[in-house]
């Protein structure tokens, strides 16, 4: 099959070339890859500074996929010939909280992805695609929609009226905008640039702040909320950026740890988060129970996928430089 390999770690030495085609073992589901979308992981993958001693060489990369079965391995239960599945990024954790080891047996690394004519799925991770979107659509929803449902639902326990801050405007983020929104509550998104924030605005989000050029954004949102911060507030930027994430999020409020955009460390002041008793919990996506649950609120909310731009198979390495410059909501790739 033809298949985008990882050779080492730069987009130069992401190639486009032949491997085997999978064979499906017991329990296991070959599935024609439709579409795959990208996610920051996946550039920070290829970048080198994603768990690089992870990463096994040549990789298939890209965890996020939608595609038809085209055959099954023994004993398959769950799906059958003809069925449209979605890969869900961590492939044996289904419900409750995570094992240790769920990092091992993530697609795109090290489980080979989707950047290929097949993959392989165990059933027990697969989820029904949604009828009602196209596999470039569906291909959106593993790790952003996901990440953005679980931050918002499973751990933000989200009401209406109350008030979700969200960062940037890449795809965990117009989800989680949207996905909020359909829950009734109040959103506050940043931007580095005006016209993006005017198209969530559009969305239905309460208000924008220009991240650029407001550097102080906390003291905006604190001015937009009076003086509170907001209820929850999805962290995608990371870095030293953390401390003002505190200082706009409201006392007894909750920060859900997404992204390390700026940076995978901080030096966390911690007078304010201990006066402000903020809740900072990381958030690694979800179990495969919440991912059919959000699927089901999707499609009740009539909630579609933002996609900035589908590109070929055979432009892979530009949907990633396109990731790098910034996407507005989700870069798809159409594989066939
Ligand atoms: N832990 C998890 O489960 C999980 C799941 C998904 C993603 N993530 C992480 O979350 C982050 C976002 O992922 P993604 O796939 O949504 O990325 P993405 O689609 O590439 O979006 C990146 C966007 O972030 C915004 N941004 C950049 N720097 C920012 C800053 N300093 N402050 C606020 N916004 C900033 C930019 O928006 P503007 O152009 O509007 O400025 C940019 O377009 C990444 O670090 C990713 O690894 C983690």
């Amino acid at each position: 099959m033809k298949a985008w390999l990882l050779k080492d770690f730069g987009l130069d030495n992401l190639q486009l070339g032949e491997t085997a085609t999978p064979t499906p073992k017991a329990g296991e589901l070959l599935v024609k890859v439709g579409a795959v979308s990208l996610n920051f992981r996946d550039k920070a993958i290829v970048d080198g500074i994603y768990e690089p001693h992870r990463v096994p060489k040549p990789l298939i990369p890209v965890s996020d996929a939608a595609g038809t079965v085209v055959a099954v391995g023994e004993g398959v239960s769950r799906f059958a010939v003809g069925d449209r599945v979605n890969s869900h990024l961590y492939s044996r954790w289904l419900d409750g909280m995570p094992a240790s080891d769920e990092p091992d047996y993530c697609f795109g690394s090290p489980l080979p992805g989707g950047l290929a004519e097949f993959m392989i799925i165990h059933e027990d991770s697969a989820v029904r695609a949604p009828d009602d979107m196209t596999d470039e659509e569906a291909s959106t929803l593993p790790i952003a929609a996901l990440t953005a449902w679980y931050s918002l639902v499973d751990y933000g326990q989200i009401e209406p009226g109350q008030m979700v801050l969200v960062q940037g405007t890449g795809g965990v983020s117009i989800f989680a905008a949207q996905i909020a929104m359909a829950l009734g509550a109040k959103v506050i998104i940043t931007s580095s640039r005006d016209d993006n924030l005017d198209a969530v605005i559009k969305l239905g989000a309460m208000a924008g702040v220009n991240y650029r050029k407001t550097p102080d954004w906390a003291a905006e949102v604190l001015k937009l909320t009076d003086g509170k911060g907001v209820d929850l507030l999805l962290e995608v930027a990371g870095g030293e950026g953390v401390n003002a994430s505190v200082q706009a999020t409201k006392v007894g409020g909750k920060i859900a740890q997404i992204g390390f955009l700026t940076g995978q460390t901080t030096a966390l002041n911690l007078m304010p988060l201990i006066f402000r008793q903020t809740t900072l919990r990381g958030i690694a996506v979800a179990p495969r129970s919440s991912f059919d649950r959000m699927n089901a609120f999707l499609d009740t909310h009539h909630i579609r996928p933002v996609i900035d731009h589908v590109y070929a198979f055979e432009q892979a390495r530009e949907a990633y430089e396109h990731l790098a410059r910034g996407p507005f909501g989700k870069v798809v790739i159409k594989v066939s």
